[in-house]
């Protein structure tokens, strides 16, 4: 079987990663979580400074961080930086407030592509993202774009949440997630566009094994 690059962007919410995860278990790809490697410079940022301001540039430590990122054969993905294992801690509320400044950063931008693009040398990948399909791999195998309205995205984090037994404000949820499609939009370097040659899937009505079946079989046909 050939290498392969798979390219998977959307919104957020847009279950990109889950959906991503189980097609690489199912199908023996490696996963790579791009937002991730984003949110490990941001936590980098606010351990060093206690917090990211507007005018906040990259330096030097930032270029030499050993960012690493680990596919188990169940489907998790572990993320560790300078080998402390990140993966829980980046998933903290004060990292998404903190991210706009770090992921709108052009060399931030520069540096997590050649990682990603490094990464990319030595298997076959899915990727997943907001510009992977349109900046970091436009030569990609397969493209998708993932979507779904912002009422169902709505829903699907609040009912993650309440899996998680959190108690949530769905009217917030709703309102983060539509700031959020405009940040990723707006973004002035690798905003989330919907590349011409992606294949675009609306799963605002489908279950997440419908998305699976059908990235599956897309995937099967190229490789
Ligand atoms: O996918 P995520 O929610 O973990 O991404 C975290 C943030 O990183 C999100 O605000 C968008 C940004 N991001 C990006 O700018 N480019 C990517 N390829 C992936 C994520």
């Amino acid at each position: 079987m050939r290498k392969i690059v798979v390219a998977v962007d959307g919104p957020a919410g847009s279950g990109k990663s889950s959906v991503s995860r189980r097609v690489a278990v199912d199908l023996g790809l490696t996963y790579i979580d791009s937002g991730a490697i984003y949110r490990s410079i941001t936590w980098h940022v606010l351990q060093r400074d206690g917090s990211v301001t507007q005018d906040f540039s990259f330096t030097d430590d930032i270029g030499r961080l050993d960012i690493t990122q680990r596919f188990t054969p169940d489907g998790v993905s572990l993320t560790s930086v300078d080998g402390t294992d990140v993966t829980v801690l980046i998933r903290d509320e004060l990292i998404a407030r903190n991210i706009g400044i770090i992921s709108d950063n052009r060399d931030v931008r520069n540096f997590v592509n050649g990682l990603l693009r490094k990464w990319a040398g030595v298997k076959s990948l899915i990727m997943d993202g907001r510009d992977i399909g349109s900046v970091v791999f436009p030569d990609a195998d397969l493209k998708i774009y993932l979507d779904a309205s912002p009422a169902v995205r709505t829903e699907r984090r609040v009912k993650e949440y309440k899996e998680l037994g959190k108690n949530v404000d769905e009217n917030l949820i709703k309102k983060q997630i539509i700031q959020r499609d405009e940040q990723d939009k707006r973004r002035p370097f690798g905003a989330l566009v919907r590349a011409d040659d992606a294949v675009y899937i609306d799963t605002s009505h489908m279950n997440m094994e419908q998305v699976i079946e059908r990235i599956k079989g897309l995937v099967v046909k190229i490789r």
